[in-house]
């Protein structure tokens, strides 16, 4: 093991896909750091960093650590501090009782009932998007970009006739809430998009509030919700949820989706194996989703000084739990670096863990694998173009931006 704050190791921005070698390839840095140091002192852009799979799980489930940006210490080096962040109402941000009355009120508008009836609508989404592709075509902008919001779009249920303008803002939002490093002119656009979404949301729930119109949507979900002892959610939550569906629900399985294709193209048989045996496809997409998780990792504030492997680190700093690590330690799974599709356990935890664990995993599994579905279904001799690809630049995503496909 080495010392954790050792010069030599990587830390900072050599910890993003901002960093030409991690974005080639992340995995060498994440392992080679696993197995050299139990946690990091980071000092740049985050304070401490754990990437064993077992001090990973025990960050995410430790209900002593804290996810509202406000218990940030001033000593504190991670670079969004909370007079930066809208703190105000979402869950994301939220501790204790105030996050399980949230929480409690999504899972009743976001159920299983309402994805499942959701199914038929993904599916003729994405067909439409693979009939205007054209026979040689960018998977990720003409079909992993926009098929995300339009389906969350669509489930919330805001004006059709406004999807465009709503997929401009969220793009605009999504822009300046994921990138830690945006300048100003991005957080400028980006607070004008956010402001945009949460005027037309309030608008709609206004409107159906005065006319007493409750079409089967996500909105009326939200504006119905109860928990057992009667509270709901505020026309100003309904906002900042619908918000945070359409970020946290965007650029995640957008990136889910290009890394997906691009490993049944290219590891083995793996998208003929499909072709042959569409049943393997849920477990095709678990396995796309331990290989190259969206988000590398997933935050907590300590409330109290908390020491880890000896290492002391103080109230009010931030614990990073580097999840592509963790899926990667051997403790996890057999064989971690392979894709295989065939496996019969797959363990992971690109979703996080514990209280704040997504709860959009139902959704981005149901849009991958409909994705597969028709792709295996309508084009069985796809096949990865003679093109370049890249990975996106983006700090804290691991994701493609763009990737060629032939359909035949
Ligand atoms: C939280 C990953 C898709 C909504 C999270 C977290 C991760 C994550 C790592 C933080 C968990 C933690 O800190 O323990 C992903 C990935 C996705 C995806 C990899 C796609 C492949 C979605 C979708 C939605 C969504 C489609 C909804 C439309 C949320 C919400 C939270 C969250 C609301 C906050 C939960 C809370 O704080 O209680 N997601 N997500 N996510 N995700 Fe996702």
């Amino acid at each position: 093991m080495m010392d954790s704050n050792s010069p030599d190791l990587p830390r900072g921005l050599e910890l993003t896909s901002l960093s030409p070698t991690f974005r080639d390839d992340p995995f060498s840095v994440l392992n080679g750091l696993r197995d050299s140091v139990a946690v990091l002192e980071d000092g740049q852009l985050r304070d401490h960093v754990v990437f064993r799979a077992d001090l990973v799980q025990k960050v995410l489930t430790d209900q002593t650590l804290l996810v509202d940006p406000r218990a940030l210490a001033q000593t504190s080096t991670r670079i969004m501090r909370g007079e930066d962040m809208s703190v105000e109402t979402s869950m994301l941000h939220a501790d204790g009782a105030r996050h399980k009355r949230l929480r409690t009120l999504m899972l009743k508008a976001f159920n299983n009932r309402r994805l499942e009836a959701f199914r038929e609508r993904a599916r003729e989404i994405c067909n439409e998007l693979l009939d205007a592709a054209g026979a040689e075509f960018d998977f990720v902008q003409q079909i992993a970009r926009p098929m995300p919001t339009k389906v969350i779009i669509e489930l919330l249920g805001v004006d059709r006739s406004l999807g465009e303008e709503f997929k401009v803002w969220s793009d605009q939002a999504i822009a300046f809430k994921l990138n830690p490093l945006a300048d100003e002119e991005t957080r400028t656009i980006g607070a004008e998009g956010l402001a945009a979404i949460d005027r037309t949301v309030a608008d709609e729930v206004n409107r159906r509030l005065s006319s007493g119109d409750r079409p089967d949507d996500l909105i009326s979900g939200m504006m119905d919700a109860q928990t057992s002892t009667g509270e709901t959610f505020s026309v100003a939550e309904i906002s900042q949820h619908a918000q945070l569906l359409l970020i946290a629900g965007n650029q995640t399985t957008t990136d889910l989706m290009g890394t997906m294709v691009k490993s049944l193209m290219e590891q083995g048989t793996s998208y003929a194996d499909l072709v042959r045996d569409p049943a393997l496809i849920p477990s095709a997409v678990e396995e796309a989703i331990r290989f190259e998780p969206p988000i590398f990792g997933t935050e907590r504030i300590t409330q109290e000084e908390v020491v880890i492997e000896g290492v002391s680190i103080p109230k009010g700093h931030v614990i990073t739990a580097l999840l592509t690590a963790a899926n990667r330690d051997p403790k996890m799974v057999e064989r971690p670096d392979e894709f295989d599709i065939h496996r019969s356990q797959i363990k992971h935890v690109s979703f996080g863990g514990g209280a704040h664990r997504c709860i959009g995993a139902p959704l981005a599994k149901l849009e991958c694998e409909v994705l597969l579905q028709e792709m295996v279904r309508r084009f069985p001799a796809m096949k990865r173009a003679d093109r370049a690809y890249a990975y996106d630049p983006n700090p804290g995503f691991r994701g493609l931006e763009f990737y060629w496909l032939c359909k035949n």
